[in-house]
């Protein structure tokens, strides 16, 4: 299983944005948007090994997490407008338990910390940061779960809760990247390890 963990520091935790909006009143939900269409789309198919967690941490509640379970997932398409649809679909419920919102989306009320606690300890977890040791020369197991930022870092209040759990600090190359290109970049390199 490959399991990104993705913040939006700014990400809506309601259904309140229009979805001509996505990049401005829903808090940059378009780049977690492209974020899903990297972690799962093929040509003509779905990777069903891949798990996506969003914790969105902007206005206007508290944190709500989104998670996406490749093997379960209907009615994705690529386009982010439709997307952002079952995003706010997800996010009309108020959950106080993790509950299914559509086939293969769940939503919950679960913080950063909880998303972490909640990794099975057979879990690698990656950092991947700018700064870290080069992926190329990074062991990783099938099971690993891979942590990044949005369109900004992570704080370092955060930063220092995932470092307790003794991830793997890795970069994909010499210059920043969207996160969307990212998970693209990741899901290659263990494409190219698996096959
Ligand atoms: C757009 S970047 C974050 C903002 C960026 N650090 C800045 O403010 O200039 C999104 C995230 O992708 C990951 N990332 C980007 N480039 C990377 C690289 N070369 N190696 C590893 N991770 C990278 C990091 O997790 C980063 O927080």
């Amino acid at each position: 299983m490959r399991r990104y963990i993705v913040i939006g520091h700014k990400a809506a935790t309601a259904a309140i944005f229009k979805l001509d909006d996505l990049a401005g009143g829903a808090g940059r939900l378009d780049v977690l948007l492209r974020c899903i269409n990297s972690a799962f789309f093929l040509s003509h198919d779905i990777r069903k090994d891949v798990e996506v967690i969003l914790v969105l941490q902007g206005p206007p509640a508290p944190a709500r997490t989104i998670r996406l379970v490749g093997s379960e997932l209907r009615y994705l398409n690529p386009d982010e407008r439709s997307t952002g649809a079952l995003i706010r679909n997800a996010l009309m419920k108020d959950p106080r338990s993790e509950e299914r919102s559509t086939p293969g989306i769940y939503v919950s009320s679960r913080t950063f910390p909880d998303v972490l606690g909640l990794l099975g300890e057979g879990t690698e977890v990656v950092y991947l940061k700018e700064d870290g040791s080069d992926i190329r020369e990074t062991e990783l197991p099938e099971d690993v779960t891979f942590v990044l930022s949005d369109h900004m870092d992570l704080t370092p209040d955060e930063e220092g809760l995932l470092l307790q759990y003794q991830p793997k600090v890795v970069n994909l190359g010499p210059i920043s990247y969207h996160a969307d290109h990212c998970i693209t970049i990741v899901n290659n390199e263990l494409d190219r390890r698996s096959h």
